[in-house]
């Protein structure tokens, strides 16, 4: 990954890069549009950028994240459409080609000490995914095919955490057909390490142990 600016966003990690890897394995972007949502740094949307798509539009709510995927995409010297909004927002845009998305998917409950969590881990916003994990993941799935063009794709990166079977369950059911894209084994970084307690407590978690698994998920239009 190139050095991104970040000025307290999500810096972009694993899952950031596991979904530029499936991103860039996948379909030639030349000629495509691509929406990504939820931004944070810009640095899935330069990527596309980078790797020829014909136009690309990025959402985030967080007015830092906004300004900084801008920069980013500035100084990578690609043009990238960053707007401030819900990534719901791109249901009032024309379809796109290509969704990406590396949503908030954390499963965050009151017993969480937010406290031991370091500022670089990046605002509770870009990880934060309620309770169980799906605040963003369900509705996104129920609605992306009236995102995606005649034979538009999904790309979205989330944890076993947050329940990967349960995401292509609803993105079948949305008539998309759907596999896994790719999946990672990482040990836990400081926000799962903090949630490790309540994951265990929840059945979530087998007791001790410190890795997660992360899928990227393809849904396709046919
Ligand atoms: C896990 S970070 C991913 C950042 C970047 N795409 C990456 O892969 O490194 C999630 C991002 O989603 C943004 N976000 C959270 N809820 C959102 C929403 N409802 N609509 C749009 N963006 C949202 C956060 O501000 C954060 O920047």
């Amino acid at each position: 990954m190139t050095a991104f600016a970040l000025d307290g966003v999500y810096p972009p990690q694993e899952d950031s890069q596991l979904l530029i890897d499936v991103l860039a394995g996948g379909a030639p972007l030349k000629g495509r549009s691509v929406v990504d949502l939820g931004t944070g740094s810009g640095v899935v949307a330069v990527a596309a950028a980078q790797l020829g798509a014909r136009s690309v539009t990025a959402f985030d709510i967080c007015p830092t994240a906004v300004r900084c995927a801008r920069g980013n995409a500035l100084a990578a010297g690609v043009e990238v459409h960053v707007r401030l909004g819900s990534w719901s927002q791109a249901l009032e845009c024309e379809p796109f080609d290509v969704v990406v998305c590396n949503p908030p998917y954390v499963p965050s409950g009151a017993e969480v000490d937010t406290g031991s969590i370091p500022p670089w881990a990046g605002p509770m916003t870009a990880w934060d995914g309620g309770e169980d994990g799906r605040l963003v993941l369900d509705p996104l799935c129920a609605t992306v095919p009236q995102m995606l063009s005649d034979d538009g794709a999904l790309l979205l990166v989330q944890s076993e955490f947050s329940d990967i079977g349960k995401s292509v369950t609803l993105l079948r059911e949305a008539g998309l057909e759907t596999k896994i894209a790719a999946v990672q084994s990482i040990p836990f970084g400081p926000v799962l390490s903090a949630h490790a307690r309540e994951l265990e407590a929840s059945g979530r978690l087998t007791a001790g142990r410190r890795h997660e698994l992360l899928a990227v998920i393809r849904a396709e239009k046919r």
